[in-house]
């Protein structure tokens, strides 16, 4: 249908998770050892999270191919934490800085300025914590003081907010308690639990105070979210076939594989390794797949991927039929309201797409045509269209590094490793 003349194909390996990136240095910023972990993401918002880590006096070296980390002294940092794009950074910080009990003052760039944080803020306070901030958002000031163990009844279907629970939690030598959505991909309980924190997962999750002092050594598996942008372009360009290799396998962060699959996209998983500290790997083979039929995504899928709904959306313009996105508040929460930025951009390239409240409709296969993408200084939402002007035939503008550094610093590069 489109003169696509850039073919995708040969084998990659992907930098590292950016989940799990934060989440290892932030535990084992726990840890009285020197840890190292290889294949780190180096995207900016990882980086956020090493600069705040350092200026509250963990010491993290950068070696030639990886990063070691010497944890368990925290001590009040002097200056504030800036922790520029990224939620994850800011919203784990302030549940693993209470628990250590360290003060300090958290600012952003404007997009992370404008994002809620009551849904943080709200239950930490109730631990004991006093928090002066601009309305529920940035700048915030944390006064660390910790004195109840939280007994939380899960408001927000959020990974970061149970995250920086169970980190808070474990600043106390009583049992906190905190009740969770099954969907919220597990990696801090999982890792957690496979360190050998006091952590018990069912129900709920239960966490107390554990000081622990072995050293811990990981490669982190390739990101899994950042792999979906090539997957979509693999499985939507004719002729395509590309194998990412190491990549994170994790139940809970396959659903947008799991949905191409069901709408007819070839992609298989082969050599699932084992688990080691709560995380597996494996490959990810995708290739050209001419019959894609529409998909309905809709309550928990949403939260499972939650960062892959703009790259969901390009597939579902070149798949047969009405695809519907239902329950997708949250993501006009993101690092900018990406149900209205993939609604407005879509529709200028021409697509039949429609946006009622929080659902989406997009009815596929309609001729779409290239034009100025607005991006919102969202990396999502530039990677999404960055596809989506190769599936039709046009060049990759690469003027969006910057901003795509957010989550996959080698982007570009990747692509054209695969481009012949
Ligand atoms: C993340 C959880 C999700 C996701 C974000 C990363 C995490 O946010 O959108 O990119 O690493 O826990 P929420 O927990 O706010 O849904």
């Amino acid at each position: 249908m489109y003169n696509t003349s850039k073919i995708l194909g040969g084998a990659i390996d992907i930098c590292g998770d950016k989940s799990l990136s934060h989440r290892f240095l932030m535990i084992l910023s726990l840890i009285k050892a020197k840890s190292t972990l290889k294949n780190v993401s180096k995207c900016k918002d990882v980086l956020s999270t090493i600069d705040c880590l350092v200026k509250c006096n963990i010491n993290i070296v950068f070696d030639k191919e990886s990063i070691s980390i010497n944890g368990g002294d925290f001590k009040n940092p002097v200056q504030p934490l800036d922790c520029q794009n990224s939620g994850s950074t800011l919203r784990m910080l302030l549940g693993l800085l209470l628990g250590q009990s360290i003060s300090a003052s958290f600012v952003g760039d404007e997009s992370l300025s404008k994002r809620p944080m009551e849904r943080i803020i709200d239950p930490l306070q109730s631990m004991g914590a006093d928090f002066i901030s601009n309305n529920g958002m940035l700048p915030i000031m944390m006064h660390a003081k910790l004195i109840n163990p939280i007994n939380y009844k899960s408001k927000t279907k959020s990974a970061q907010v149970k995250s920086a629970l169970i980190f808070a939690g474990m600043g106390l030598e009583e049992y906190s308690k905190i009740s969770y959505n099954k969907n919220t991909r597990d990696h801090t309980e999982q890792i957690m639990s496979d360190i050998g924190f006091n952590i018990h997962i069912d129900e709920n999750i239960k966490i107390k105070k554990t000081i622990l002092t072995n050293r811990i050594n990981i490669t982190i598996p390739g990101d899994i979210s950042s792999a979906s942008f090539i997957i979509a372009a693999a499985i939507l360009i004719p002729g395509s076939s590309i194998i990412i290799q190491n990549v994170l396998y994790n139940k809970g962060r396959l659903a947008f594989i799991d949905v191409l699959v069901n709408m007819g996209a070839k992609i298989t998983i082969k050599n699932i390794s084992a688990q080691v500290y709560g995380v597996q790997s494996c490959d990810i083979i995708a290739s050209y797949s001419s019959d894609l039929s529409a998909a309905i995504i809709e309550g928990g899928q949403i939260i499972q991927m939650i960062d892959e709904i703009p790259i969901f959306c390009i597939v579902a313009c070149f798949a047969k039929g009405k695809s519907i996105i239902r329950d997708a508040k949250e993501l006009r929460f993101k690092e900018s309201d990406r149900l209205q930025a993939i609604y407005d951009n879509l529709q200028s390239m021409g697509s039949n797409i429609e946006l009622n409240d929080n659902t989406m409709i997009i009815n596929g296969q309609k001729r779409l045509y290239n034009t100025n993408i607005n991006h919102h200084n969202d990396h999502r939402i530039a990677m999404a269209f960055e596809i989506m002007k190769l599936v039709i035939g046009e060049d990759m503008t690469y003027d969006y590094a910057n901003i795509i550094d957010i989550s996959f610093p080698d982007f570009y590069k990747t692509l054209d490793s695969l481009i012949s």
